[in-house]
Parts: structure tokens; sequence; C-alpha cells
């Protein structure tokens, strides 16, 4: 398994401004921001940025994702006020669940409602110093609804290509509104990703996929977050996050905020969280690799589930998300996608409304809970990726149907 310990002693010569990326396979260096690179050169693994200097909590100022500046590649923003989510406790399904401590970490409260924003503030402002002409991205929805909009306040062409049929509403109205171009093609997300991937290693365009390491800087700040908002709530950290898995990105960029307070000396190792991943039973190869003790995920060519936003078959961070489960003493878990809908209607019940795949989180919560694997006396976050709004259709059928009643109060009065 790779080796994700930062080192705090060594700034290679490719740095620039105390920022470069290094490949968590062979270690290979590169420069930020000279040329446009997602994968290492010399061995095709994946990337992240380093930092010659990791932030601390006193080095944080100010409100949402640039709050955490010192902590991030790039100065100036792309910004529609994304970050500052709630953490929200959650009475009902706190008392069903009966751990130490239950919150809910609602990402769908970002601009275009959810947490890709976090990624694309930061993103499309690193396009932007690379001085690229045309964005793209592949994407089960909510990835293209956020490059659209941030595409679109950057002013920057925009491309997005999409599962055909396999797109909630909400998403694919956002990325047409804010002027993206959409395509349809005939495949799922792997495909769509395969073919962004290609154009652009051709130079046609700026990936920002979660394979992009950028992307995952901004996502970092889930983690630091929620950290400040439980101090803040209970004086603690929570000991475990769990979390919604499609590409695995998030799983990646927790663990990243983590290793760096650690490297910042403003964490230790055992205070980290352990992460949990959720994916739904038609689309778990992260968690059938955490279940077999797999060295790699073996990719999974058919996928199916309601929550189409995690109907993902080979999830790209996987080899910066199988060790971040690992290392933090984490595991995964899968759920069906009945018990996806039950954990939307207990969210809908406290008053948090969610798209399925984020109610993956508290199914895969009432699972581990039902087979002993969470404790009692843990304090647990769950991270709810995607407003409602975002998937109406898979709302509505989770939800009451409306009583057709005459036009008079008697009518009215009857019915109740
Ligand atoms: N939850 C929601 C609502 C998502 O949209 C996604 C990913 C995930 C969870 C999974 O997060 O990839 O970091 O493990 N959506 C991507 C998209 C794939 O295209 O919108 P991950």
């Amino acid at each position: 398994m790779v080796d994700l310990t930062l080192d705090t002693d060594h700034v290679p010569d490719v740095a620039e401004d105390g920022v470069w990326l290094s490949c968590i396979e062979c270690n290979e260096t590169y420069a930020p921001f000279d040329d446009v690179i997602y994968e290492c050169d010399a061995c095709g693994g994946l990337l992240e940025a380093r930092y010659a200097d990791y932030a601390t909590f006193d080095d944080f100022a100010g409100e949402g994702v640039w709050r955490y500046a010192d902590a991030l590649p790039v100065s100036g923003s792309v910004s529609i006020d994304e970050g500052n989510t709630p953490l929200y406790e959650v009475p009902g399904i706190a008392e069903e669940v009966g751990v130490a401590d239950l919150r809910v970490k609602h990402e769908g409260m970002n601009p275009t409602g959810s947490f890709k924003d976090r990624g694309m503030t930061v993103g499309v402002r690193v396009a932007e110093r690379l001085g690229v002409g045309r964005l793209v991205c592949a994407s089960t929805g909510n990835t293209s609804a956020a490059l659209a909009a941030y595409g679109a306040r950057a002013n920057m062409e925009t491309l997005v290509l999409l599962p055909a049929g396999k797109v909630a509403a909400g998403k694919l109205a956002q990325a047409g509104l804010h002027g993206a171009t959409i395509l349809e093609v005939d495949g799922n997300f792997d495909d769509c990703l395969d073919i962004v991937s290609e154009l652009a290693e051709m130079g046609e365009a700026y990936l920002l996929n979660s394979l992009n390491p950028f992307r995952l800087e901004g996502q970092k700040t889930i983690g630091l977050e929620m950290l400040e908002q439980s101090t803040a709530a209970t004086g603690e950290w929570p000991d475990r996050i769990v979390l919604p898995v499609g590409n695995a990105g998030n799983t990646a960029a927790l663990h990243k905020a983590f290793r760096e307070l650690v490297a910042a000396g403003a964490m230790d190792e055992d205070e980290v969280p352990m992460l949990t991943g959720v994916q739904a039973e038609g689309a778990a190869p992260m968690v059938e690799a955490i279940e077999n003790d797999y060295d790699e995920v073996r990719g999974w060519d058919d996928v199916e589930t309601r929550a189409t936003a995690i109907r993902i078959g080979k999830p790209v961070n996987a080899p910066k998300a199988l060790p971040a489960i690992r290392q933090t003493g984490g595991t995964a878990v899968a759920v069906s996608d009945d018990e996806i809908t039950d954990a939307q209607r207990a969210l809908a019940e406290d008053g948090i409304g969610v798209e399925p795949a984020s109610a993956a989180s508290v199914a895969g919560l009432r699972k581990l809970r039902e087979n002993g694997v969470i404790e009692d006396d843990e304090r647990v976050v769950c991270l709810t990726t995607g407003h409602l709004l975002k998937d109406p259709d898979a709302a509505a059928a989770a939800g009451g149907e409306p009583t057709p009643v005459p036009n008079d109060v008697e009518g009215v009065l009857d019915v109740l």
C-alpha cells in the first residue's frame, strides 16, 4: 500500500509559491502551474498537491472555502460563496441509532446544491492561472452543474459529458441554464470519463473531474470546516465520518485534510476520524475491495442504482481512498436502494432534504450499527452530499402523494 505520510523537510526545486504536485506511487514531483498534468508522467500514478508549509487552525480566517486559503494551492478565487455548510443535529435518527453524538454535515447547502462547488472554486481558479481555454468534465450530474456555474462565473467555455438518461432532472437543468454544452453519451459515467480524459490528454480541454488534484484541495475544506464546527458545537472532534462513495474523491480529500493537520502538528494520528464509505449494492467495487482485502479496486463494468450520483463502477481515486479507509481504521459497506430511500425519508422527518446518494451515508450508519461495527460511544458525522431538489423525481417517489380536493372548505375538511 502507498505511504501517504507527508514529508515536511524537503521542498523540491519544482515548487512554485511553496506548492508542487507529487505522485502518490513513485514520489516524482512536478511544477504545479507550468504544464497541464493530471497523472504521473513517469508511472501513471495519481498526483496530489504538496506544500512547503501545512496550515493549522490559527492560520484560518474569514468564511467558507476561502477561510482555508492558507491550506489551498492558489490565491484569488472564482467564488460564489461556497462552503460554510451547516452541521445539523438530527434528533430522530440520533435517537434511533443511539451513538454518543450524531451530526449531519449537509453539503447540499452549497450554492449549486452539492459539495462539488468546493472543488470548483479552486479548480476553475487554477484553470485561469494555467490560461486554458475550455473546461470539461464527465458527470453523474452534480459535477456538471457545479462546473457549468463556476465556468460561467469565470467566463470560460464549458463542456460536460453525461450518461444519457441517467442524470437527475435538477442537475441537467442547472448545467443547461448556466450555459454548458451538454453531450449525452450512450454509456455510463465511467465511459464518459474515459472520453473526457482522452480529450484532456489531447489538449482539447482542461479536465475538472476529481482526477484533477486541485479539485480535491477544495474538497479538503469539508474536513477542516467539520472539525471547527464540531469543536464549537461539542468541544470534540468526531470519531467517525460516514460518507457516500462514487469516485472516492471526498474520501481521499478528507484524508488529505487530516494528514495535513497531522503534518502541521495540529492533530494526532490517533485523532484522525475513521473514514467509512458507503456504496449502493449495485455499484460497490470499493466495498468489495475492503471486504476482500484486495490490494486494488477491481472495476465493475455494469452498475445500477437509484442513487444515480454514485452509479460508478471504476472509482478513479481508489488508490488514494483505499489507504485512507484502511489507515484511519474505517470500513466500507453496501446498502440497497430501498435502504437508501428509507434513509432519505428518515432525514426528511428530521427536516433535512437530500438526494438519494446522500442518504446512503445514513443508510450505511444504520447498517453498521445493526451489525455492531459502529459502537455506542462513537461521535459520528454523516456527510450528505447533495440537495433534495437535485433529484425531484426520486424525492416525489419517496414522499407522500397529493390528494385532490374540491374547491371549497368543506371538501378540505372532509379529507382532514
Ligand atoms: N454524492 C453525490 C451527491 C455526488 O454527486 C457524488 C459524485 C458522490 C456523492 C460521490 O462522491 O465521487 O467523491 O466519491 N458525483 C460525481 C458527479 C461523480 O459527476 O457529480 P465521490
